[in-house]
């Protein structure tokens, strides 16, 4: 098989590590890939945005599946694109992709489908929103409608604040088109999980929870980032809740979205927050998640490759029922390795020390993913973005995937590298 992978952070250096492994895959690219993926597969200098030049290599090459890693070609409709041109592409077309496109899109299939969520409310006039956050109790949640890097997101209980965000946010001066309308819902209490599925239109198959870190400093604290390190599997999630999580979150997101004549063929990623009350769906993500692919993926035995083919040939059922894709018992922990004042501004071009080799592995089990990386014109590694690798390490315990983990991220390092040293420590109770 030849596959392309769409990006360029650590999700996709973790997909085309699982996608090389894998039976049956004759050459693989990457567009546009990090230093990471080079020793993986072909890395092409193509813009994910630029359809036609994708089309182009695909013509080219003969590539059978494109496997697109974020969401914004998504939400553009590169699934859409590619397929009316005869390509396989894993990843849904920009109907699906609105469940992460538009916040309000998404609360309001929640809410016609019967999917546990916090209430809401949806405004595009800044008075009417003034108003409800003067009559409602707070804490208010308020989140601009369209993509926003991560960062559309308030939390405050404070009045003040809440009115200058939503003048921001529906002025378009915080988030500009994204944030015209906003959705302000109810603060959730609780333990946030991940919770991601792969469908084919027809047919869903779990993979193992995660459970992201998202905060910049150890004990959750300091500015929300894109996720700071994962595990998996999660002890305090029991099998009675994880069927829970499947039941009424996961099984009925996929019926609903068949129900509104939605083709999906990708990843439904569910952000939980698991309260007192039950798992409810904080929001969705139409793609793997970063870093919880990094984390989940190593857990994953079997033909990886195979098993996304058959989501863009719609033929997952099959698939699964003739091959064996297993969640190896061991636990998986990944630590992210930031640059000094992500998630804010950050230096770039510090060489990194460390890595061995190809810089992708110090084991079978303790992997490296590189994402804001890139070459100096002497062709050293160096640091160019704010989240610039991940290590991943494979143990038969938590515990030991901890000490394996911070063990080998102890080796690597740039000037001002910054990780979290608590991801996995605490297993906290619902
Ligand atoms: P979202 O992009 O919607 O997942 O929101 C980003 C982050 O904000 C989540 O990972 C949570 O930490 C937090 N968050 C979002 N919605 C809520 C909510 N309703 N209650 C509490 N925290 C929330
Ligand atoms: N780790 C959260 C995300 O991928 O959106």
């Amino acid at each position: 098989m030849r596959v392309l992978v769409i990006g360029s952070g650590g999700r996709e250096h973790a997909l085309a590590w699982a996608i090389h492994r894998s039976p049956g895959v004759e050459k693989l690219w990457v567009a546009p890939g990090n230093p990471g993926t080079e020793a993986l597969g072909i890395n092409v200098s193509i813009d994910p945005m630029d359809f036609e030049a994708i089309y182009d290599l695909c013509r080219g090459e003969s590539i059978e599946l494109v496997v697109v890693g974020p969401e914004n070609p998504l939400a553009a409709g590169i699934a859409d694109f590619l397929a009316a041109r005869g390509i396989s592409v894993f990843g849904p077309t920009k109907g699906g992709a609105q469940l992460e496109a538009s916040k309000s899109t998404a609360k309001e299939f929640m809410a016609r489908h019967d999917i546990p969520h916090a209430r809401f409310k949806v405004f595009e006039r800044p008075e009417d929103a003034v108003d409800y956050v003067r009559c409602a109790p707070g804490p208010w949640v308020i989140k601009a409608d369209g993509l926003a890097y991560g960062k559309g997101v308030t939390i405050t209980s404070d009045t003040d604040e809440a009115i200058t965000v939503i003048s921001g946010m529906l002025s378009g001066k915080l988030h500009g088109t994204a944030g015209r309308r906003i959705v302000i819902e109810e603060f959730l209490e609780g333990i946030e999980a991940t919770a991601m599925a792969l469908c084919d239109g027809n047919t869903i198959f779990a993979l193992p929870m995660a459970k992201d870190h998202k905060r910049v400093f150890d004990g959750d604290k300091g500015p929300m980032t894109g996720g700071m390190g994962a595990y998996s599997p999660l002890p305090f999630v029991t099998p009675e809740m994880e069927k829970m999580i499947y039941r009424d979150i996961l099984h009925k997101t996929f019926l609903g979205l068949k129900h509104d004549g939605i083709d999906y063929r990708g990843v439904i990623y569910a952000g939980l927050m698991l309260t007192k009350a039950g798992p409810k769906v904080l929001e969705y993500n139409v793609r793997f998640g970063d870093p919880e692919a990094q984390c989940v993926l190593p857990r994953l035995a079997g033909d990886f490759a195979g098993l996304l083919m058959s989501c863009a040939e719609a033929r997952l059922e099959s698939f699964i029922s003739s091959n064996s894709i297993e969640a190896r018992d061991e636990s998986a922990v990944t630590v992210v390795m930031a640059s000094r004042g992500y998630p804010g501004e950050y230096p770039k071009g510090l060489p990194i020390e460390g890595l061995a080799g190809t810089g992708n592995m110090f084991s079978d089990d303790v992997l490296v993913f590189q994402a804001g990386t890139g070459k100096d014109e002497k062709g050293r590694l160096v640091a160019s973005g704010g989240r610039v690798l991940a290590v991943t390490a494979l143990m038969p315990t938590l515990v030991e995937a901890r000490l394996e983990v911070y063990d080998a991220l102890s080796k690597v390092t740039f000037p001002g590298a910054h990780c979290r040293k608590d991801i996995g420590k605490r297993q906290p109770k619902i």
